[in-house]
């Protein structure tokens, strides 16, 4: 037992003396999910919050692309070469930041290609601090595609598919006032890193469907909706006494309409005749 906590305090001490900063959450960095065409910030301070101005930082990116890179002042956006072609004009830092030891990055419009895990290295400080951030970029579902794959007088079968999101959104049937309805569970594949899903639902009743693909990571919710038209029977009970008032009244409203235009009719008739009367007589 003992020798065991000794190990791991030995194991710390050297993470410690290689400048390896463990972050809380354990795994030693830093998860920022963004979706595609947003920016991200990535964080990064030094832990002694001292003034980073005239310091020298440098943001890699999968330990080999030059991110951004700052040296007391100068760096990529004021004329240092080196940054890589993927980031050119994209990224920036915080200049007010600087004296308390922020050195955080913003990549504008970010795409799924610069997810990977990013370092930010004090190479020159006593000691030399690094940290790793990864930063996982989320391309948004596009709008589900929605389709009746079998109807009967009185049920409907309708299918969902989601296509091509890079991160596994949730999806749900909806009738038009918002709940979910029971469905088939979901199936779902995966090729090249996207997800495709489809989901099937069973419906009896006229009204407005919607397929909802939800990813809540990135807040983002997207759907389309569906009309479907299910024949319900006229003459159940109950209805017949309503079809037959019904009836009975639109029949009065026929004939009055139709007294109505004859009379009109005859008017119109009069009046033509007389004045053709008077053109007569001149
Ligand atoms: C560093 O600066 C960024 C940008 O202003 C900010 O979002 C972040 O919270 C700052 N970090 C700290 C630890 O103050």
């Amino acid at each position: 037992m003992s020798t065991a906590w000794e190990f791991l305090f030995f194991c710390f001490c050297l993470l410690t003396a290689f400048g390896i900063t463990l972050t809380p959450n354990g795994s030693g960095v830093v998860r920022v999910v963004v979706k595609e065409g947003s920016d991200a910030i990535l964080p990064c301070s030094l832990s002694t919050k001292e003034n980073a101005e005239s310091k020298l930082f440098d943001w890699k990116k999968d330990g080999r692309k030059e991110v951004f890179f700052y040296d007391a002042g100068l760096h990529y956006n004021n004329g240092r070469p080196g940054q890589d072609q993927q980031f050119k004009g994209r990224v920036s830092h915080f200049q007010d930041e600087l004296k308390y030891g922020n050195a955080s990055i913003k990549i504008r419009n970010t795409k799924v290609t610069d997810s990977g895990d990013y370092s930010c290295d004090f190479p020159r400080l006593q000691p030399r601090q690094i940290f790793h951030i990864q930063l996982v970029v989320v391309g948004a579902s596009p709008e589900p595609y929605v389709k009746t794959l079998n109807q009967t007088q009185d049920v409907a079968l309708l299918q969902c598919e989601v296509l091509g999101a890079s991160s596994k959104p949730t999806v749900e049937w909806q009738d038009s006032a918002g709940n979910k309805l029971p469905a088939e569970e979901p199936q779902v594949s995966e090729r090249g890193g996207s997800f495709y899903i489809i989901l099937q639902t069973t419906v009896m009743k006229t009204d407005n469907y919607r397929c909802v693909a939800t990813q809540e990571e990135i807040r983002h919710q997207i759907y389309t909706e569906i009309y479907v038209y299910i024949c319900e029977k006229l003459f159940s009970k109950g209805d017949v006494t309503r079809w037959f008032f019904g009836g009975i009244i639109l029949g009065a409203v026929i004939v009055v309409a139709v007294l109505a235009l004859l009379v009109a009719t005859k008017f119109i008739t009069v009046r033509r005749n007389k004045a053709v009367e008077r053109q007569g007589n001149r």
